[in-house]
């Protein structure tokens, strides 16, 4: 079994656990578009074993789903193997520890990332899942705790020794949040470290940061990865695994666009329900994508795949301008506009009532008024960070954060620019600049 999905986990691109973004209808139209392999939302093994009835929903595999992968949070080996009984019971084909989030409530139960800092502790819990289960068990870690104890070839050695199906490195400490980029010359010294003589071959999975094909294909050759995970590329673009396996970029027209939405909206449709309850359950999720859907971007390879050498795209947060009132509307990043959107498609019968619905949207005085007053929220930002609420103490004065390096003169030019392209798209739609 293990080596089964040792093959099922080289040369592909595999949906990164994603709380809240990897839901069921989500995960199905990654597959319509050829994703292979998922992780589900992460799990705690205990709320499981309590008989949660949401963690018991996360092990629902998507009708057209391959290689699903369950993955929960645990410290301990008794707790870990009941739970993986029922995980097991489920049908998932594999396991996925998650030694990766640095969320607070987390983290102080001694689960996520802070199982990274004892890598001889890190290898009983996993020998002991290995030992005691025949479904394969794969870990996620990061780099490290925080930037001063970066500890990932320890931890890889630990998970690989401890028998270990693959690992999968996050490029990032947990303290880190998404500012800087994922490093992949960590990612690239663990692959190396793993490849040592007398250790079977163990699937490597580097993660962060991937936007686009030529990101995830450049990634695997200067590394020597397996296969590539990738999380927000993925929320943004659904179809980013037609792409890997196409290699090519798919650029969709506005249109295309929207029946990617709408196929998202009739699947939550299909899980949720099409009535008043299934609606109210779905507006936990539909609403929610449009906060990465919106940061759609075409990234065509001749013109971007250099820059993305010097820069991850997906951490260059580009600007995109369009004088159509629908490109201007699939951009906003307010959560009205995003709850609006979810409505129009929820309610349309059709593809092209869908588009019909939005267009007409888009070119109200409604619209035009969130545009002057909606605001970007970023989510990873918000969700991720590892602090505790209003509590002051070593993790606040560990986070202190030490000014950056100042912005060069093309970075100016390049702020410059954006805003400017900022408010032509406000003038063009209607607006004031500068903005109340
Ligand atoms: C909304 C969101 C939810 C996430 N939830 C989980 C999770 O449940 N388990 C986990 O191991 N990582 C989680 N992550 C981290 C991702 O799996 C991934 O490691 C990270 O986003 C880096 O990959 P990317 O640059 O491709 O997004 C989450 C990330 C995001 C943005």
């Amino acid at each position: 079994m293990s080596s089964q999905l040792q093959t099922s986990l080289k040369n592909k691109m595999i949906l990164a656990p994603l709380t809240k973004g990897g839901n069921l209808p989500f995960r199905r139209l990654c597959t319509d578009f050829g994703m292979d392999t998922s992780v589900s939302e992460m799990i705690y093994a205990r709320g499981l074993l309590k008989g949660s009835p949401v963690e018991n929903a996360r092990l629902r595999r998507a009708e057209n789903e391959r290689v699903f992968g369950v993955q929960f949070a645990t410290n301990q080996i008794e707790e870990g193997l009941n739970a993986i009984e029922l995980i097991q019971k489920s049908g998932a084909s594999f396991v996925d520890l998650n030694c990766g989030c640095p969320i607070y409530d987390v983290t102080r139960r001694g689960l996520g990332s802070s199982l990274l800092r004892s890598p001889s502790k890190l290898k009983k819990l996993v020998k002991g899942l290995v030992d005691g289960t025949n479904l394969p068990i794969t870990v996620k870690i990061r780099l490290g705790c925080e930037a001063d104890t970066i500890n990932c070839l320890e931890n890889v050695k630990a998970a690989r020794e401890a028998g270990a199906a693959a690992i999968t490195i996050h490029g990032r400490t947990a303290q880190q949040g998404y500012s800087k980029d994922a490093n992949w010359e960590l990612i690239r010294q663990a692959v190396v470290e793993s490849r040592e003589e007398g250790y079977g071959h163990v699937p490597i999975v580097g993660n962060g940061d991937i936007l686009t094909y030529y990101e995830a294909r450049r990634r695997m050759k200067e590394t020597g990865v397996d296969s590539i995970m990738v999380g927000r590329g993925a929320l943004a673009k659904p179809w980013i695994f037609k792409e890997f396996n196409d290699n090519a970029t798919w650029l969709p027209t506005t249109n295309e666009r929207i029946e990617v939405y709408y196929t998202l909206a009739r699947y939550m449709k299909d899980h949720f329900g099409d009535d008043d309850m299934g609606r109210k359950r779905a507006w936990t999720f539909l609403p929610w994508h449009f906060q990465f859907l919106t940061r759609y971007c075409p990234y065509p390879e001749e013109e971007y795949a250099i820059q993305s050498t010097e820069k991850p795209l997906i951490q260059s947060r580009v600007i995109c301008t369009s004088d159509d009132p629908l490109e201007i509307l699939l951009a906003n990043k307010s959560p009205e506009a995003h709850d609006h959107i979810a409505a129009l498609l929820w309610e349309s019968d059709s593809n092209s009532a869908a588009i019909q619905k939005l267009q007409t949207f888009a070119e109200s005085p409604e619209f035009k008024q969130i545009v002057l007053t909606g605001g970007a929220i970023a989510e990873e930002d918000k969700v991720l960070a590892n602090k505790p609420p209003g509590r002051e103490g070593k993790w606040n004065k560990r986070q202190v954060r030490k000014p950056g390096p100042k912005r060069s003169e093309e970075e100016i030019a390049a702020l410059r620019e954006q805003r400017a392209k900022k408010k032509d798209m406000i003038l063009a739609a209607g607006g004031e600049w500068p903005p109340n």
